[in-house]
């Protein structure tokens, strides 16, 4: 199989997950090609299952993601196609899956793409890397949503085990 997985990460979380859907891949005996959607300008026609990945910021997915999905939604519904989204709410495990968690839901809504499997995934909060404007905002959400606000908080809520299991799932669509 020929798996392309095209992801968008601003602090490298959702690459650090897509890398290790990559290995899981791998080590199946498939062969995936990994590109961030920044620079990435090749057709998917030749693939036999496509993965797109993005992280949240201030509740989107980012741009260039959405574009593409947008511009190839009839090509992404007549293949084994697949979405992962990376966000702080699915920590929450009431938040933590395609029909629950409120930006996929409602991203899934706004497109007419419907992915095979979806895939939500808890990130990490970082307050160091971010910017005074990012770390400011960041705390105020995680204020309103009891999560840590102490400034030198680095907490990776990714859970493991759930990204190899969806590998597995990747692996026998
Ligand atoms: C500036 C900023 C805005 C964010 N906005 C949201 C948000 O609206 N909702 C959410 O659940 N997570 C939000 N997050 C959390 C990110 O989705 C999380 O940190 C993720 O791990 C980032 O993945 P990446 O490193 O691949 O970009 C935000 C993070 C940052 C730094």
């Amino acid at each position: 199989m020929k798996i392309i997985l095209l992801y968008s990460s601003i602090d490298g979380q959702t690459l650090k997950i897509c890398t290790k859907i990559q290995e899981e891949l791998v080590a199946l005996n498939h062969n995936v090609a990994l590109f961030s959607i920044q620079n990435f300008n090749q057709t998917i026609l030749d693939y036999d299952k496509i993965i797109i990945a993005s992280s949240i910021r201030y509740g989107k997915h980012n741009i260039k993601v959405v574009k593409f999905i947008q511009e190839n939604a009839a090509l992404l519904n007549s293949k084994k196609a697949v979405f992962i989204s990376v966000n702080l709410v699915a920590r929450k495990e009431e938040k933590s899956q395609a029909h629950t968690n409120p930006y996929v839901v409602k991203f899934l809504n706004s497109i007419s793409w419907k992915p095979k499997l979806v895939g939500v995934f808890a990130g990490k909060i970082d307050y160091k890397k971010y910017t005074f404007f990012d770390r400011t905002m960041i705390k105020l959400i995680m204020l309103m949503t009891h999560g840590p606000t102490n400034s030198d908080a680095e907490i990776e809520y990714t859970n493991w085990v759930k990204v190899t299991a969806f590998a597995k799932q990747v692996a026998e669509l």
